[in-house]
C-alpha cells in the first residue's frame, strides 16, 4: 500500500456520510457506553503507517496507536510476518497446556530486559488480568490481605479489584467500589491539582507519603496487613502524571521497611512509551511484580503478563492465564516487537517526540487562558484544560471542543468528554515532522475554540 500521499486531510464534515450510517448501526447494536458516536465521530476504514483513514476517505494523524498497543505503526512488516508464519505453523493453541517455543522465548527475553530481580513470568491476555493476577500473587506471597492503591489510576475493566480502582473517570465505580474489600486508596502524586492544597503547584510529592504514614497507617490499617502497593509509574489515564524521584525513594523505603511488595503497573508504559524500555528505569525502580501489556504486543495480537521475582513466583500456587494467554502467534508478534525496540532508534525517536511536545506545547500555558498545564514524557503528551487562568477548575467542555476542532484539522488523539485532559499517544515511530505538525494543529484548534 502506498503511503506517499499519507498526510492528514479532512474533506467531509465529521461524521462523513458513511461513518454516520455505521455509527447509527453501532448505536443500535452495542451496550450503553459503547453506543456513543460523538466522542469519535468517524469509523475507521483502514490504517497505514501513522495515519488513520475513515470510511469516508478522511485521513488523520494517529495519536492513539490503539491506546498504546500499536507502538511501531500500523502494520510493521516483521511483526506481520512473524504472526502469520507462526499461525501457519502452530495454529491457535492453548499454551498453558501444550506449550511451544514462542512463549518460552518471549518469557526469557522479557526477563532479560526487565529491571534487576525479575526472573519469572505469568502470561495473561489482557492488562486487566495481569493486575488481578498480581494482586493474587502479592497476597499469596505475604499472607496479607490489603492492597494499597492510588486514586485516579486506571487498572482495567473488571468487576473486582480494578472496578474499584478505576477511578480515572468520576462515576465509573458507582455501584461497584463499595463491594470490593481489601483495598485502601490514597491520592496519586501530582503537582498541578494536589488534594492537599488549593490552586496550582508545584508541590513536593513526598506530601503524599506523609499522608500514608501519618494518616493511613495511623488510623486505618496496620502496616503488616498490607500485601503490596499497586501503582502506575506514570499515571496515563489521569493525564501523564509522573511522581518525583523523592516520592519513589520514599515509597521504596516504606516497601522495604514494612515488607510490602511493589507492584508496578506498566501495562501502558512498558516497551518504550516513556523513552526507556520500562518506565521503571527512569527512576531506578526495582519492583517485585511488573505488569506488562499493550506495547508488548508489538502491534500484533493480544499479549500481557506479570513479571516477578523468584521469591514470589518460582513456587507460587496462584494460577494465571487462560485459553488465549500467549498463544504462539501472539508471542511471535511480541518477539518481533522486541527486535524492533532493541534497535535504539525507536527509543531515540520517542525522546525526540518528547522534546517536540515540550517545545511546541509548553508555551500554550502562557498563550491561552484555558490551558492549565502541559505534561510530556516520551511519546506521550497531555494538555489539561481549566475554566479560568490561575485556577485548577477542570474544563472538560473546552477540552472536548478542542478535540473536535483538532479532528477537523486531521489530528485524532485521546479525549474523553468527561475529562479536562487531551492526550497524544502516537506510535513511538511517528515521524517528528508529522508530530510537530500535529502539535501546531492542536494549538490552532485551541485558538479557534478560544475565539469561538
Ligand atoms: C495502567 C493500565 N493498567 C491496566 C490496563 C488494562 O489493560 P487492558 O485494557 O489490556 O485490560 C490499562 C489499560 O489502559 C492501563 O492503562
Amino acid at each position: 500500500m502506498s503511503t506517499a500521499a499519507a498526510w492528514p486531510h479532512v474533506a467531509t464534515p465529521l461524521p462523513g456520510p458513511k461513518s454516520a450510517e455505521l455509527l447509527a448501526r453501532k448505536d443500535r447494536a452495542f451496550s450503553g457506553p459503547l453506543r456513543d458516536g460523538t466522542n469519535v465521530p468517524l469509523v475507521l476504514g483502514r490504517k497505514y503507517g501513522h495515519i488513520l483513514e475513515d470510511v469516508d476517505g478522511n485521513a488523520f494523524a494517529d495519536h492513539l496507536s490503539a491506546w498504546g498497543a500499536m507502538p511501531y505503526g500500523a502494520q510493521p512488516p516483521s511483526v506481520r510476518r512473524a504472526v502469520m508464519d507462526t499461525w501457519d505453523r502452530y495454529g491457535m493453541e492453548i499454551s498453558q497446556y501444550l506449550t511451544s517455543e514462542p512463549p518460552i522465548e518471549l518469557a526469557e527475553r522479557l526477563v532479560a530486559l526487565a529491571p534487576a530481580g525479575i526472573t519469572r513470568v505469568a502470561p495473561t491476555v489482557t492488562g486487566t488480568e495481569a493486575v488481578e493476577g498480581a494482586v493474587k500473587l502479592a497476597r499469596e506471597a505475604t499472607g496479607r490481605p490489603i492492597i494499597l492503591s492510588f486514586l485516579g489510576q486506571y487498572h482495567g475493566e473488571s468487576t473486582y479489584l480494578t472496578a474499584s480502582a478505576s477511578t480515572d473517570i468520576p462515576g465509573n465505580t458507582a455501584g461497584f467500589a463499595q463491594f470490593v474489600s481489601g483495598l485502601i486508596q490514597v491520592p496519586y502524586p501530582q503537582s498541578f491539582r494536589s488534594p492537599f492544597h488549593r490552586g496550582p503547584g508545584p508541590y513536593d510529592h513526598t506530601l503524599y507519603l506523609d499522608y500514608i504514614t501519618d494518616w493511613i497507617l495511623r488510623y486505618q490499617v496496620e502496616p503488616d496487613q498490607i500485601a503490596g502497593v499497586l501503582i502506575e509509574p506514570v499515571a496515563g489515564e489521569a493525564g501523564i502524571l509522573a511522581p518525583s524521584q523523592a516520592f519513589w525513594d520514599g515509597l521504596t523505603a516504606l516497601c522495604k521497611k514494612y515488607g510490602w511488595k511493589l507492584i508496578l503497573d506498566e501495562v501502558q508504559t512498558c516497551l518504550g512509551r516513556c523513552g526507556t524500555v520500562f518506565a521503571a528505569e527512569r527512576w531506578g525502580l526495582e519492583p517485585d511484580l511488573l505488569l506488562v501489556g499493550k506495547g508488548v504486543t508489538g502491534g500484533g495480537q493480544a499479549v500481557a503478563g506479570v513479571l516477578g521475582t523468584e521469591e514470589i513466583m518460582a513456587d507460587c500456587s496462584a494460577h494465571l492465564g487462560g485459553t488465549y494467554a500467549w498463544e504462539p502467534a501472539a508471542c511471535a508478534g511480541a518477539l518481533a516487537g522486541l527486535d524492533l525496540i532493541a534497535d535504539g532508534s525507536v527509543l531515540a525517536n520517542t525522546m525526540e517526540l518528547e522534546s517536540i511536545a515540550l517545545e511546541e506545547l509548553s508555551p500554550l500555558v502562557d498563550r491561552f487562558d484555558h490551558v492549565g498545564d502541559v505534561r510530556a514524557m516520551g511519546a506521550w503528551a497531555c494538555i489539561e484544560f481549566v475554566s479560568a487562568p490561575g485556577t485548577v477548575d477542570p474544563d472538560p467542555d473546552f477540552q472536548h471542543a478542542v478535540h473536535l476542532a483538532a479532528m477537523r484539522r486531521g489530528v485524532l488523539a485521546i479525549s474523553e468528554a468527561s475529562k479536562p485532559l487531551y492526550r497524544m499517544q502516537p506510535p513511538l515511530t511517528m515521524e517528528p515532522d508529522l508530530f510537530c505538525w500535529s502539535c501546531r494543529q492542536i494549538a490552532e484548534a485551541i485558538a479557534e475554540v478560544t475565539t469561538g
